[in-house]
């Protein structure tokens, strides 16, 4: 094993220092075999308002840097991941038991967060318009919104972060993170790389610590924060967006999502079940945009069945170190509670389970398909977040959009078919932000990543993911002559 222990660190980072407030401290546990693989200074909503106070005034320099310089710095963070990325990959797969070869693909996944927003900071156009009246100039800058509060999750310990955080430092914003408390060893080494890399003191801060509600309230009631970009369920991103309210402060959420995968009888079917395995099973079910229901039309249901099955099958369950396995524990043990639940409900309502539906001591679940899925079953509404894969049957077109839309979540969804016309008609129909079409993976750097609906607002990534830690300024210069 290579040596990770260089990048371990057990305390805050704020103002360039490793810092705690607090002599308590809580335990990093390995998801594979509960070991504790660190132990972290627990702090709390004090340290957050030190960070806070310490990138309000890093921020008075920062913004004032040049595009390239903040470029240039970025561009070696991204160095420093990338050649470190063996360590923190380990790091990842330690603390969330996520496949090796997954975490290394998160670190390129979240590092091309940098080296996109690196080169997009020197994009960061703003306009000129023409004048209403003939002596009057017109201009519109963009200007960074000022001090950024990161409330990251556990599933993508890296790219959550970079992908709020690279706009945010590209545009001349400083930040302040919350990682979740499952995975705060990754953030933290992040941190100590952008430090080696150069940032300045106090632009990027990290505290660590379990009290996720009250240091998001600091966060989200601290006036000097100008914003807040979460990740998470949508029931933290309401309590969230009320604790913003009184200060009006702008907010990016990428919440919850219930996403339909549609196979229609023209599709290519082992096409459609390459893209199951993979959307659905990415990191055990535990994504976002991870499938929740496959919706099947009648003619092809039971091949599609048989074919989902016989591949699933094939996935190996273990320790996410060793190179052969395909998919790592859950979480933690409310995980395996929600995967026993939702087990047990549909099969008192007529599912079918056709292959897994068990429990793995110390924290696995197996790879599970359910037949004859139907609406009154706990998955067609909430999300699943873990392997199971529930498949339902569909007689037309319409009925697929009705039951595909039927859910107050909107953020991914998936359709195969080879019919051009309904590759238009179904992806103008889908009330979803992102839509795949005969492919399961969507995720990359370059694209706008978030969801309608009660799945959020706001889009991470791509051309757009600067528009959200900017303010527009318009300009107006009068009495030319
Ligand atoms: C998420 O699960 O929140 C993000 C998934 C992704 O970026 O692909």
């Amino acid at each position: 094993m290579n040596d990770y222990s260089k990048l371990i660190f057990e305390k805050s980072f704020v103002n360039g220092e490793w810092i705690n407030e607090s002599d308590s401290k809580f335990e990093v546990i390995n998801p594979f075999d509960l070991s504790v693989i660190g132990q972290v200074y627990n702090d709390d909503r004090l340290l957050v308002k030190k960070a806070i106070d310490v990138a309000h005034s890093a921020f008075k320099t920062w913004k004032k840097t040049s595009v390239k310089e903040r470029s240039i710095l970025m561009m070696r963070w991204y160095d420093l991941i990338v050649q470190n990325k063996n360590e923190i990959a380990t790091i990842m797969t330690l603390e969330s038991g996520k496949p090796f070869a997954e975490s290394l693909g998160e670190i390129d996944y979240g590092a091309n967060y940098i080296q996109w927003f690196a080169e997009e900071a020197k994009r960061n156009y703003g306009d000129v318009i023409p004048g209403f009246t003939s002596e009057k100039r017109i201009m519109v800058l963009k200007e960074p919104v000022g001090v950024v509060g990161a409330i990251t999750p556990w599933n993508f310990p890296i790219a959550m972060i970079t992908r709020k955080i690279a706009p945010a430092l590209a545009v001349g914003c400083t930040v302040v993170i919350r990682p979740s408390e499952e995975t705060p060893l990754t953030a933290l080494a992040i941190n100590y790389l952008a430090h080696e890399a150069g940032f300045p003191k106090g632009v990027i801060n990290t505290v660590v610590g379990t009290n996720a509600s009250e240091m998001g309230k600091e966060l989200c009631e601290n006036s000097k924060v100008s914003k807040i970009s979460f990740t998470g369920s949508t029931t933290v991103g309401k309590i969230l967006m009320q604790q913003c309210s009184d200060s009006l402060k702008k907010l990016s959420l990428e919440l919850g999502g219930n996403a339909p995968f549609i196979v229609f009888d023209d599709a290519d079917l082992d096409l459609a079940v390459k893209g199951a395995i993979s959307g659905k099973f990415r990191f055990g079910g535990q994504t976002c945009v991870c499938i929740n229901r496959i919706l099947v039309q009648k003619n092809v249901y039971d091949a599609f069945v048989e074919k989902f099955t016989a591949a699933a099958k094939n996935l190996k369950l273990g320790n996410g170190l060793n190179p052969e396995t395909q998919i790592g524990p859950l979480i933690n043990q409310i995980a395996i509670e929600r995967m026993n639940e939702m087990i047990q409900d549909a099969t008192s309502k007529g599912g079918e389970i056709k292959l897994g539906g068990n429990f793995v001591a110390p924290q696995f679940f197996e790879p599970t398909i359910i037949a004859n899925a139907n609406s009154e079953m706990l998955f067609a509404k909430n999300e699943i977040f873990g392997p199971i894969a529930p498949i339902f049957k569909f007689k037309t077109e319409e009925e697929a959009i009705e039951m595909a839309n039927d859910t107050i979540y909107g953020l991914a969804s998936y359709f195969y078919t080879k019919d051009l016309n309904r590759t238009w008609r179904v992806r103008e129909a889908l009330e979803y932000g992102i839509v795949g079409i005969n492919d399961g993976l969507i995720s990359s750097e370059m694209v706008p990543f978030g969801g309608v609906k009660q799945s959020g607002q706001g889009r991470e990534g791509s051309k757009y993911g600067m528009d959200y830690y900017v303010d527009l300024k318009y300009v107006c210069i009068g009495n030319v002559k």
